[in-house]
């Protein structure tokens, strides 16, 4: 990455020394810290930390990513591998901890009164071998999106099943098109081949009863009927309710068709709330979300666990400041403002009893138990091998849907391949 770190020396050694009020002079210290760029996260980055700058006199310079989870991970890992102290903070997705953790600080010290406020569960995800290798400052579960307006027009019910949405997307879809709107699809969601479609299907597959790809025992599972069942359906919406070009779409794509008013439904995370009720969105105050459709009755809804966090590097020259700043991105007010900017899900279990959030972003006390149950990737039972795993299943998952090979051979091939991968242990 050529984001102008040659110049950290230069800057570093022109930081202002500063008078506290005791009268001590204060080393003002330029952080740097690496963070994606899905939604709004990277305009409101600089208000979110400005609270935490004027405390300490500090300097934050973010160094933006791509949106791709995957793409940012194999960024990040050159970094770390190299041991760089260019990058003092980095953002980090829920998925890595196991991957990372040997690159961070163990935070649990610094963090000793923070961590009793947080959702156990979410603090134990960042936990490998009893270190804290990262902050959460968000939780994520996805939604489906769907218009109300749309919806009544055309008298369809909120689907509860992946066939009432199928019905539902086609017959809005008809009538839209037939009344000229030429671009108008029924259903968007994330179908590239990255981290965003091994959600996507993990939560088809599990919604269908087909298991977690890898159970938390270990177990390969992906290979079965109803895992198969839940891709050819899925393989029967591309080009039909949801364009083709969907097979290359991630949040953001999927994001600029519905909030510009072409989709019926959409499956996204709760950043695309704020975002959709902004005044420049085409579809503000006409929508609402629930939950995942199912396959049949007496399956349950899945929603995959997303989340970020904060690490701190263990190469980074800056550390006591990093941990600082960690802490703040990760505490109440950080988040408090992350949650009304944002629509993100704050990890502080107050805030979800806090009335402004109540207020103006009301699908966050809505998403408590969404998060609370959401499916984890199997990135705790298969360890470092967590991102072959994922990007073997979206490969064979991307496969399937672009029509190369049944559901059903993709998916014996992806266990003859995870069972190697794994060989006598994960
Ligand atoms: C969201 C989730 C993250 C996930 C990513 C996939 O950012 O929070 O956990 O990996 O989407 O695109």
């Amino acid at each position: 990455m050529a984001i102008g770190f040659k110049n950290r020396a230069l800057r570093s050694a022109g930081v202002v020394a500063l008078i506290s009020a005791f009268g001590t002079p204060l080393l003002a210290e330029e952080i740097f810290i690496v963070s994606g760029a899905t939604g709004s996260d990277l305009q409101d980055f600089p208000a979110i930390v400005k609270p935490w700058e004027d405390k300490t006199g500090n300097k934050v310079t973010v160094v933006p990513m791509p949106s791709s989870t995957s793409d940012q991970f194999g960024q990040y890992r050159l970094w770390l591998a190299a041991g760089s102290s260019d990058i003092d903070l980095y953002q980090t997705d829920v998925i890595w901890a196991p991957q990372l953790a040997e690159h961070f600080v163990d935070l649990s010290e610094a963090a000793k009164d923070l961590i009793p406020t947080e959702f156990p569960s979410i603090i134990q995800s960042q936990t490998v071998n009893g270190k804290l290798v990262a902050l959460p400052i968000f939780t994520d579960a996805p939604a489906l999106y769907y218009r109300k307006d749309l919806l009544e027009k055309y008298g369809v019910e909120v689907p509860k099943t992946w066939d009432e949405l199928t019905a539902a997307a086609q017959k809005i879809q008809d009538g839209e098109r037939a009344a000229g709107s030429a671009d108008f699809w029924g259903f968007v969601w994330q179908g590239n081949a990255y981290e965003g479609l091994t959600c996507n299907a993990l939560e088809w597959i599990k919604s269908f009863g087909g298991g977690q790809i890898v159970e938390p025992d270990g177990t390969i599972s992906v290979n079965n009927e109803k895992a198969a069942k839940a891709l050819e359906t899925v393989k029967g919406w591309v080009g039909t309710i949801s364009p083709e070009g969907v097979l290359a779409y991630q949040e953001e794509e999927a994001r600029g068709v519905w909030q510009t008013g072409n989709a019926a439904f959409m499956r996204n995370w709760p950043y695309a709330y704020a975002l959709g009720n902004s005044d420049d969105s085409a579809v503000k105050g006409k929508f609402d979300v629930t939950t995942l459709p199912i396959g049949a009755e007496g399956d349950s809804s899945a929603a995959t666990l997303g989340g970020w966090n904060i690490a701190v590097s263990k190469y980074s020259k800056h550390q006591d400041a990093a941990i600082s700043l960690a802490l703040y991105l990760g505490g109440p007010e950080a988040q408090k403002m992350r949650a009304l900017m944002e629509t993100h899900l704050p990890t502080i279990q107050a805030l979800y009893d806090d009335a402004d959030i109540a207020a103006k972003a009301p699908i966050i006390p809505q998403w408590k138990n969404v998060f609370l149950n959401a499916v984890p990737r199997p990135s705790a039972p298969t360890l470092g091998k967590y991102n072959e795993v994922s990007s073997k299943f979206w490969s064979a998952v991307h496969e399937t849907l672009a029509g190369n090979g049944s559901a059903a051979d993709n998916l014996a091939g992806l266990e003859a391949d995870l069972t190697d991968l794994k060989g006598e242990a994960w």
